[in-house]
C-alpha cells in the first residue's frame, strides 16, 4: 500500500494498492486476452464506445479535478482543463476507428493493399507533473487502435488515473480493455518493459529513465514512444512587443510550478532589449499568484513532494544569484517562490538541467544566428517560443531551432489536433494529431494476384 499526500499542506489523503510483479503480469495477461474481441469490434461501435467514455468524463470533469488539486496540487483552473483534455482526447480519437484505413498500390499482375493493424497490448508510464493528460494522450489513440491497455500512474499521483479507469468501466469500455495498474517505476513499469506479452510502451518521464526503457525494450524489439525532459528556451528579439513578451513569461516558465517538460526555463533576450523587458518581467514575476490552488485566482501551486523540493532547491546553493522572486505561502507544504537568475552564463549547470522547479535562467544573447546557436546549445529540443515582429525572421529561427514544438508571439505548445513530440534526448515518437494512430499499429502489406 502507499499513502498519497497532498502537497499543499503535506495531510495523507487516500492509501493506494502497490501492485507487485504478479499482479501487475495478471493484468498484462487480462489486456492480452481482451484484444482478439477488441480488435474484432467493428469500427462504428469502437467510435461510439471512446464517445461515451469522453462523455462520461465530461460528467466527472469536476469530480476529476478536485481529486487533481488534491493529488498534485495543480490549480483549479489547470485541473478543470485537464479533465476537459482527457474527453476532447478521447473525442478526437473517437472519429479515428472509421477512417483508420491502408492504401491500395498500383502493382503489375495483381493488386497491393495495406492494413494499418494494432500493435497488441500497450503498457503507458505516467508521470507526476500532467496525470491526467499524459495517461490520455496514450491511451485514446491506443484504444481507438484496438490496441488494449495497461496504465501505470506515478506512484505520487494515482488518484485521477484510477478514477478514469472506473469510468471506462462505466462507459462500457469492456473488461481488461483498459486497466490501471498502480505501483512503482521499479516493479510495475518495469514488468511492462520485461513481460513479453506487452507489445509497445508510451513513457513519459526522465530522459534517465527513459533510456532504461528503450534499452530494456530492446531485446523484445518492442515499440516505444518516448517523451523527455526538456529546457525549452523562450527567445526574445528587441523588435517584439516586449511588455506582451515579459507579461506572458512567467506562465511559460512558471505554470504547475515549473513541473513541465515545456517550461520556458530559459529566457534568451536580445541585448538591445535587456534592460526594458527585464525590468516589465520583474513586475510580472512579483504579480504572479502563488497559493492555495483551490482559488480560481491562484496561477501557481506547490512542487509535487518533499524529495522534489529538495531537488530544486539544490540548483540555488547560494541565494546571492537571484536577481529577483516572487512570493510563496510559508507554512506546511512544498512551496518554492517563482525565482529568476539572471545573467546566466551558457557554461552554468542552470542553462543545461532540467530543474523542472519555478526557477528560470536569462542569458543575453547579439543577434539571430547567436540566438539559435545558444537555443539549440542544449541536449533537450521539446519546446520553444520566439517574440519578434519580423515575420521572416520568425519563421527563419523556427526552422533553426532544433525542437519539437515552437509558437511565436505565443507560448502554445499542446493542441490535441497537432503533433507533440521532442528532437535529441527530449524523446522519440509523436503524440496527438492526426498521425498518432501510427504509433499503435503495424502496417501489412498484402499481394493479391490477377492472374489466371
Ligand atoms: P521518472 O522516474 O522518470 O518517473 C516517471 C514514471 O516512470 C513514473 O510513473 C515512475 O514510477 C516510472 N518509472 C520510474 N522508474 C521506472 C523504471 N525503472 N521502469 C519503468 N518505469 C519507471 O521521473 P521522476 O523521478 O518522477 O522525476 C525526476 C525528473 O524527471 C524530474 O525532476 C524531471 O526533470 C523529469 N520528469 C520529466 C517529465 C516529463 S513530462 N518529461 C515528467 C516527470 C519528471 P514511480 O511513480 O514509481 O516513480
Amino acid at each position: 500500500m502507499h499513502q498519497v499526500i497532498n502537497p499543499a499542506n503535506e495531510e495523507v489523503i487516500a492509501t493506494v494498492p502497490s501492485l507487485d510483479g504478479e499482479g501487475t503480469d495478471a493484468a498484462i495477461a487480462r489486456a492480452h486476452a481482451a484484444l482478439p474481441a477488441w480488435t474484432a469490434v467493428a469500427p462504428g461501435d469502437r467510435a461510439n464506445l471512446l464517445r461515451r467514455f469522453s462523455d462520461v468524463v465530461r460528467d466527472h470533469v469536476e469530480e476529476l479535478a478536485q481529486l487533481e488539486v488534491i493529488n498534485s496540487g495543480h490549480t483549479i483552473g489547470n485541473a478543470r482543463w485537464e479533465a476537459n483534455n482527457v474527453a476532447n482526447v478521447l473525442a478526437y480519437y473517437a472519429g479515428a476507428p472509421e477512417r483508420l484505413f491502408g492504401r491500395q498500390i498500383p502493382v503489375p499482375g495483381g493488386i497491393d493493399i495495406t492494413f494499418k493493424e494494432p500493435v497488441g497490448v500497450v503498457g503507458i508510464i505516467v508521470p507526476w507533473n500532467f496525470p491526467m493528460p499524459i495517461a490520455g494522450w496514450g491511451f485514446a489513440p491506443a484504444l481507438a487502435a484496438g490496441c488494449t491497455v495497461v496504465l501505470k500512474p506515478a506512484e505520487l499521483t494515482p488518484l485521477t488515473a484510477i478514477k478514469l479507469g472506473e469510468l471506462a468501466l462505466e462507459a462500457g469500455i469492456p473488461e481488461g480493455v483498459f486497466t490501471v495498474v498502480p505501483g512503482k517505476g521499479s516493479v510495475v513499469g518495469q514488468r511492462f518493459v520485461d513481460n513479453p506479452l506487452v507489445r509497445k510502451i508510451v513513457f513519459t518521464g526522465s530522459t534517465a529513465v527513459g533510456e532504461q526503457i528503450m534499452a530494456g525494450a530492446a531485446p523484445h524489439m518492442k515499440r516505444v514512444t518516448l517523451e523527455l525532459g526538456g529546457k525549452s528556451a523562450n527567445v526574445i528579439f528587441a523588435d517584439a512587443d516586449l511588455e506582451k513578451a515579459a507579461a506572458s513569461a512567467p506562465s511559460s516558465v512558471f505554470d504547475n510550478a515549473g513541473q513541465d517538460c515545456c517550461a520556458r526555463s530559459r529566457i534568451l533576450v536580445q541585448r538591445s532589449a535587456f534592460d526594458t523587458f527585464m525590468e516589465h518581467f520583474e513586475k510580472a514575476v512579483k504579480n504572479f499568484a502563488v497559493g492555495d490552488p483551490n482559488l480560481e485566482s491562484t496561477e501557481m501551486g506547490p512542487l509535487i513532494s518533499r524529495a522534489h523540493w529538495e531537488s530544486v532547491s539544490a540548483f540555488i546553493p547560494d541565494p546571492s544569484i537571484i536577481a529577483f522572486q516572487g512570493t510563496c505561502p510559508t507554512g506546511p507544504g512544498f512551496w518554492f517562490p517563482p525565482t529568476v537568475i539572471a545573467p546566466v552564463e551558457s557554461t552554468s549547470p542552470l542553462f543545461h538541467e532540467e530543474i523542472f522547479g519555478p526557477v528560470v535562467a536569462v542569458t543575453v544573447f547579439e543577434d539571430e544566428a547567436d540566438a539559435i546557436r545558444l537555443a539549440n546549445d542544449s541536449e533537450y529540443g521539446l519546446s520553444g517560443s520566439i517574440w519578434t515582429r519580423d515575420l521572416g525572421k520568425a519563421i527563419r529561427v523556427a526552422r533553426g531551432i532544433e525542437s519539437g514544438n515552437l509558437s511565436v508571439n505565443s507560448h502554445s505548445s499542446v493542441r490535441y489536433w497537432t503533433p507533440f513530440g521532442g528532437y535529441k534526448k527530449s524523446g522519440i515518437g509523436r503524440e496527438l494529431g492526426p498521425d498518432a494512430l501510427d504509433a499503435f499499429t503495424e502496417t501489412k502489406n498484402v499481394f493479391i494476384s490477377t492472374e489466371d
